[in-house]
């Protein structure tokens, strides 16, 4: 088997932060080295936890870092509608013992990429807050960073506004800084992660595996499956951060095109969107591989195979 492919998890669980957690800790093609925690579908101290309780309930062996709880300029915003209180609604975990790491996450960031040999990739699933501070704080990690897969974006319509989807919209500087920043990036806007929509059939189908992992499964999308359906009309809640974990072990499952991508961070009604050239017509060179389609049933039967292979 060819070598294991080194990345670090960067999430604000939620839901399907949770589930692509899941997904980056049990694929034999993922050496998962550590998870970073950051604010966004809920503040810090719950997505914190949620990391936490997902970790000890699936007995993951990953170290778990804390890290910025606010965004770096606009005021905080949560996704509490989609993702509920808690940002991890559904699930009933046990009594909390698992401790994140004293270290905090954007110094572990800096850290471990300025000690590697610029093979290790950075998935983040939320807001871009922990990757933007540790690139300000430490520009020489840039190059160190060997690729940047991360969920977040659109180049059609937004989810949060009309123009800007939520992790992006709840940080629109860091975003700016990282799109600006020259690293290989891999970005699953919505308009691919809204293919991956939850619907009742696989639910029941992970569940069906008859495990802890299916039965979590099961846990945090039935409660998505009712509030994307109440606030988004969807048929069942989409596993938007699942397919940046999924396109690093098999991007032939993934239609791609490279894109000039810019974030708008200009205070008015396209705040945070990520302008995304598809045509090509400012003549910029692209800075980004943006997903526009997949095969779901291979999507599917890949997170199935991993969720079987856990406890
Ligand atoms: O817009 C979808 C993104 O916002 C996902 O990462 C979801 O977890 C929320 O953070
Ligand atoms: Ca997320």
């Amino acid at each position: 088997m060819s070598e294991r492919i080194k990345m670090i998890l960067d999430c604000d669980t939620g839901h399907d932060d949770a589930i692509a957690l899941m997904l980056a800790a049990s694929n034999p093609k993922i050496d998962l080295l550590g998870v970073t925690v950051v604010a966004g579908n809920q503040v810090l101290k719950k997505t914190l936890v949620n990391t936490l309780n997902v970790c000890q309930r699936l007995g993951l062996d990953v170290p778990v870092y804390s890290g910025m709880p606010l965004p770096m300029v606009r005021e905080q915003v949560v996704a509490r509608t989609i993702h509920g209180e808690t940002g991890l609604d559904g699930p009933v975990f046990g009594e909390l013992h698992l401790k994140p790491q004293p270290q905090n996450a954007v110094d572990y960031l800096i850290e471990t990429f300025r000690n590697s040999d610029g093979d290790i990739t950075l998935v983040p699933t939320g807001p871009l807050t922990n990757v933007a501070v540790a690139l300000r704080m430490a520009p020489d990690i840039a190059p160190k960073i060997k690729r940047i897969v991360l969920m977040g974006g659109a180049y059609g319509i937004g989810n949060i506004t009309p123009a800007a989807e939520f992790n992006i919209y709840a940080d629109p500087e860091a975003a700016s800084v990282v799109f600006r920043s020259g690293i290989p990036i891999t970005m699953m806007g919505l308009d691919l992660t809204n293919q991956t929509i939850c619907t009742m059939d696989i639910i029941e189908r992970m569940e069906a595996i008859g495990n802890e992992a299916g039965k979590l499964f099961g846990e945090i999308m039935r409660f998505t499956y009712v509030t994307q359906k109440k606030y988004n009309d969807l048929d069942g809640g989409p596993v938007h951060d699942v397919t940046c974990v999924a396109w690093l072990i098999d991007p032939s499952i993934f239609y791609t095109k490279d894109m000039f991508v810019e974030v708008d961070i200009e205070h008015g009604p396209s705040y945070g969107r990520t302008v995304c050239d598809y045509i090509g017509n400012t003549g910029k060179t692209p800075n980004a591989t943006v997903g526009t389609g997949l095969d779901l049933p291979r999507f599917w039967d890949m997170l199935e195979a991993s969720l079987r292979s856990m406890k």
